[in-house]
């Protein structure tokens, strides 16, 4: 059994990730979900944090609030893509209960310190890596209880927020050089990987084809509703309207956990700029092959770039096809 730590910014492909984590309890012991500005606001993820745990049948999995905002930088939603509430087209109660005393950072050190004696805990930050440095700058001894962080972040290839940078790393580069250079063991889900690790419209269809059946037969149908209204939503996005493809970014940090046989990648040395210009948020590698400019930088993130792109659309509908 795997202890993992979610620690999201709710968001459509997030929620993806959650439901397809919410159905793999049998391989995954999730120990808590924390929430970060980063798709929307605080206040707007962590009722959809809730929210999420509600529809997937996961109200038993504790919440903790994290940061509002990037460690030295002004937050920016991506209400655009996500949309206002963070959800699509859903509008769920802001929460007024149910979410830890706790703040996400000491949620995370008192699950960590709690696992038995030579057990670790595996994060999957799927938002800004703010409550992640917060962690680590708070209480270095915790790195003893982390067994990886599988960050969906970063790109060696192409930028989504800004022709260079990737969203969740822009958000708080801050945040990432920190956990860049945390020595932690480290497995980037970056644009490499997620841009080609996508739900086709037509996928997309059969979820609505089969709720609209489920209805018919007077079968729970309510929860693939609202991943489907979701998924419409984001498919109808700037981002993807014309590809008639989405990304479904962050899921590939769970299916790594599940099934890692169906990604590959390469140690590189990567680090991240922390300017205010084009460059912001812009990761790059340190270690280059063919000169010796690069044999001073030791790889400290194993960055995937691809997967078994068939197998994981199926991995992913099979899983949401089970709710
Ligand atoms: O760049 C993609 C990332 O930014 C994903 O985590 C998505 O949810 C947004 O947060
Ligand atoms: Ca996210």
């Amino acid at each position: 059994m795997l202890h993992v730590w979610i620690d999201t910014d709710p968001g459509i492909d997030d929620s993806v990730a959650l439901g397809a984590a919410f159905k793999h309890r049998d391989s995954l012991d999730i120990l808590g979900i924390s929430t970060v500005a980063g798709n929307q606001t605080i206040e707007k993820v962590t009722t959809n944090a809730l929210y999420l745990t509600r529809l997937f049948g996961a109200d038993d999995i504790p919440v903790y609030k994290g940061a509002n905002a990037p460690l030295a930088r002004a937050s920016h939603s991506a209400g655009h893509i996500h949309g206002e509430f963070g959800l699509g087209p859903i509008k769920p109660e802001m929460f007024t209960d149910n979410f830890s005393s706790l703040n996400a950072v000491d949620g995370m050190k008192k699950a960590f310190f709690a696992l038995p004696d030579g057990e670790k805990a595996t994060i999957l930050p799927i938002g800004p890596l703010t409550n992640i440095a917060l962690l680590l700058k708070t209480y270095p001894e915790v790195k003893d209880k982390i067994e990886k962080i599988v960050f969906m972040g970063g790109s060696l290839s192409c930028g989504n927020v800004t022709s260079l940078a990737e969203f969740n790393v822009w958000h708080d580069p801050e945040a990432a050089h920190i956990v860049l250079k945390s020595g932690l063991k480290l497995v980037m889900c970056g644009l490499d990987l997620t841009m080609k690790c996508t739900l086709p419209e037509e996928y997309i269809g059969r979820i609505r084809s089969e709720y609209l059946l489920r209805m018919e037969k007077n079968e729970e149908h309510k929860t693939l509703q609202t991943l489907f209204d979701m998924l419409k939503f984001y498919l109808e996005s700037p981002a993807y309207r014309d590809k008639r493809e989405v990304a479904m970014h962050d899921v590939c940090t769970v299916l790594y956990l599940l099934y890692p046989e169906l990604f590959h990648g390469e140690m590189h040395a990567v680090d991240v700029y922390l300017s205010d210009d084009i460059c912001r948020g812009l990761t790059y590698r340190l270690d280059t092959p063919y000169s010796d400019y690069g044999d001073k930088y030791e790889p400290n993130v194993l960055v995937l770039n691809g997967a078994e792109n068939t197998r994981f659309r199926d991995v992913v509908m099979e899983t949401l096809l089970r709710y």
